[in-house]
């Protein structure tokens, strides 16, 4: 199924912007909803700001200013009544997307809705929703742009026609899918993770050297980046925070190992402080 004429993003901040920048590149018209004109203005200039880079790789053939004359920013969730379908990318707060999840489904009663919640449950969400059938999750990876991955999350009311519009859109859009059942972690966060907290268990056991463990993935596995530089690149307090859910949630598997807890502890996140597993 072709992507819709009309794609409405509610919340367009780092993830909303991305999202907007990809279904503007395949010609939609897109309407981004924010909470206020200056929030709105924020918005637009994310999304001109990516075309343009976008644009310098020749990947915006017919031009910034054709591709963002398709672009609506507004504060008026009406704008979104004749979306296809209306993605929301607000902050991971689940009282607040239940919200706009709730005004997006009155705004725009035909669209699918999709969240791009990183974390939380779908069918948690689909409670906000008077038709749960038409939600789904379209678990954008960060930058958009330059991501290759769309995670499908399909809720236990999702209709099969929905999962199988949203496997073709991520295909327009020149992404790839992955379908993935409603479950914590979904697959990406679920296995990254895993992954690298059995490299930190392995490092506290001095079993070897974070650049050896990492080496041993890279060369050993072909994966591109090691498990704990890629932890340094997440920032090592957004991997805590996903290893303390996945421990609520699936058991004490995923129970955070203690060096991660005492760099968390001493401020050394990753990349952003300057030192995480590595120095950068
Ligand atoms: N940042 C990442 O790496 C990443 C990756 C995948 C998924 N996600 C998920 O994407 C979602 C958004 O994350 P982000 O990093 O883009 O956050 P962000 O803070 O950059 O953007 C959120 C945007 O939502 C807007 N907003 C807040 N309340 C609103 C409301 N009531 N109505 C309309 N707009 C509102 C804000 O003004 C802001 O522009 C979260 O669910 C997050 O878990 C994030």
């Amino acid at each position: 199924m072709a992507v819709p004429e009309l794609v409405g993003v509610y919340g367009g901040g780092r993830m909303g912007a991305g999202i907007v920048h990809a279904f503007l590149l395949v010609g939609a018209r897109v309407v981004v909803v924010e909470t206020s004109d200056a929030t709105a203005g924020a918005a637009h200039d994310r999304v001109a700001g990516t075309l343009a880079q976008a644009a310098e790789r020749g990947q915006v053939p017919e031009g910034v200013g054709a591709a963002l004359a398709r672009l609506t920013t507004t504060t008026d969730p009406h704008a979104l009544a004749a979306a296809g379908l209306v993605v929301e990318a607000v902050p991971e707060l689940p009282d607040l997307k239940a919200e706009v999840l709730a005004r997006i489904a009155a705004a725009a009663p035909d669209a699918v809705v999709a969240t791009n919640t990183s974390s939380l449950s779908v069918d948690g969400l689909a409670a906000a929703l008077p038709d749960p059938a038409r939600f789904v999750g379209l678990h954008f990876f960060n930058p958009v742009p330059a991501s290759d991955l769309v995670e499908i999350v399909v809720g236990s009311a999702t209709a099969p026609d929905v999962v199988t519009a949203a496997q073709g859109w991520v295909v327009d859009l020149g992404k790839t899918a992955v379908t993935v059942a409603d479950s914590p972690g979904f697959a990406s966060s679920r296995l990254g993770v895993a992954l690298a907290l059995e490299a930190m268990r392995m490092l506290d056991e001095g079993v070897a050297s974070a650049d050896d463990i990492d080496t041993a993935m890279t060369l050993g596995y072909r994966h591109p980046v090691g498990p704990l530089r890629t932890t340094d690149l997440v920032g090592l307090d957004v991997r805590l925070a996903i290893a303390e859910h996945l421990e609520r949630e699936l058991g004490p598997r995923f129970a955070p190992p203690q060096v991660l807890r005492d760099h968390v502890a001493a401020g050394r996140l990753g990349r952003k402080s300057g030192q995480g597993f590595f120095t950068w």
